[in-house]
């Protein structure tokens, strides 16, 4: 096997399929989908919705049309949403929220990216007050990306879910990333399938899939979401080679996943220790988030570990991401131990 010329720790989204995957694409038996005729992609979305507990599943090409959807679903004209201020709804989704459905966000500060019940309490705007806009959906999201990694505890997930049934706000929660919140919490997926209106994951992150992402929710929500899809341009027609990826992941890449926050504590721990990092962002998950000592620049680090053939991200004007995934194995993690410690302020 060659060795690869970088380590990549830009993101769990640059893995390429391994060669089971490969053959269970290869293998794939396909129709067209926007005919609903893909027996493969139709598999995939039963044992997503099987697996949450939830009625009904859409496959998308991504975890942005996945949560798109989700709230052109959730919401009409002049609504509004309810996330934190690092939502990647808000953040890194092209501003779609406000292009794609017309409705404004609350943002509300967190505690890394996780909101409380008592928060969204109150921020719920009064429905008779003609100058504001309507509160219509909760956003929240497990793991946060600009959080760190953070995961919500199902009981946290839970009380929110009672606050927006008692105020006729929906729920939906972008699980991107959520396996890898429920490796660590030791939650279920029905824990969250049971109180979310609509839920969507990728498998295109830490599950090692080329592309994709789930949608989930009652039969009737996917059923218009179907139609949403459409406009969105997201039909897709043989996508069951890419649904024979996911079926792959779920089925041999989820239970591995403990491995990814095992080598990022490893590294977090290695950087809590240098004296060019400021402060690390408790690692949780798979994802590291530090800051860097005013002394250097981001740019000048993450120089230096492209130099030693590593690649990271910028995440803020001083802070830097990097993240392990399927890819990153225990003589790479080794190999950034020891770039790590070349450094020098
Ligand atoms: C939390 C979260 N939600 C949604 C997305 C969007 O996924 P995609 O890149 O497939 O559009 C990402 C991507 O990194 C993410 O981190």
């Amino acid at each position: 096997m060659s060795i690869q010329k970088y380590i990549d720790l830009r993101s769990d989204t640059v893995t390429r399929p391994t060669a089971g995957m490969l053959q269970a694409m290869f293998n794939a038996e396909v129709g067209d989908d926007v005919f609903e005729e893909d027996p493969t992609v139709k598999a995939l979305e039963e044992k997503s919705a099987r697996l949450f507990g939830m009625e009904a599943g859409m496959f998308v090409p991504s975890g942005t049309m996945a949560n798109q959807i989700a709230i052109r679903l959730n919401t009409h004209l002049q609504h509004e949403i309810i996330c934190d201020k690092l939502s990647h709804i808000y953040y890194y989704e092209g501003g779609g929220t406000f292009s794609n459905s017309g409705v404004s966000i609350r943002l509300l500060e967190g505690n890394r990216g996780r909101i409380s019940a008592g928060q969204v309490l109150q921020n719920i705007n009064d429905p008779e007050n003609i100058y504001s806009a309507i509160s219509s959906l909760v956003c929240i999201e497990n793991t946060c990306n600009k959080g760190g990694g953070s995961f919500y505890k199902a009981s946290d997930v839970s009380e929110i879910s009672k606050i927006c049934k008692e105020n006729n706000l929906k729920l939906h929660i972008d699980g991107a990333r959520i396996f890898n919140a429920l490796t660590e919490s030791g939650d279920s997926e029905k824990d969250f399938g049971s109180v979310a209106d609509t839920l969507s994951f990728c498998f295109s992150k830490g599950l090692g899939a080329p592309v994709g992402s789930m949608l989930l929710s009652s039969k009737d929500g996917i059923k218009s979401a179907r139609r949403i899809r459409k406009a969105f341009g997201g039909g897709m027609r043989q996508a069951g080679y890419l649904a024979a990826a996911g079926i792959y992941a779920l089925d041999h890449h989820v239970s591995r996943l403990n491995q990814d926050h095992e080598r990022a504590k490893t590294i977090g721990n290695a950087l809590s220790k240098c004296s060019w990092v400021e402060e690390l962002i408790p690692v949780e998950t798979n994802i590291i988030v530090f800051r860097i000592i005013e002394e250097k620049s981001v740019k000048k680090i993450i120089e230096e570990l492209l130099s030693m053939r590593i690649k990271a991200v910028p995440f803020g004007p001083r802070d830097i991401r990097m993240v392990t995934h399927l890819d990153i194995t225990d003589s790479m993690t080794d190999e950034i131990l020891e770039a790590i410690k070349k450094i020098r302020i």
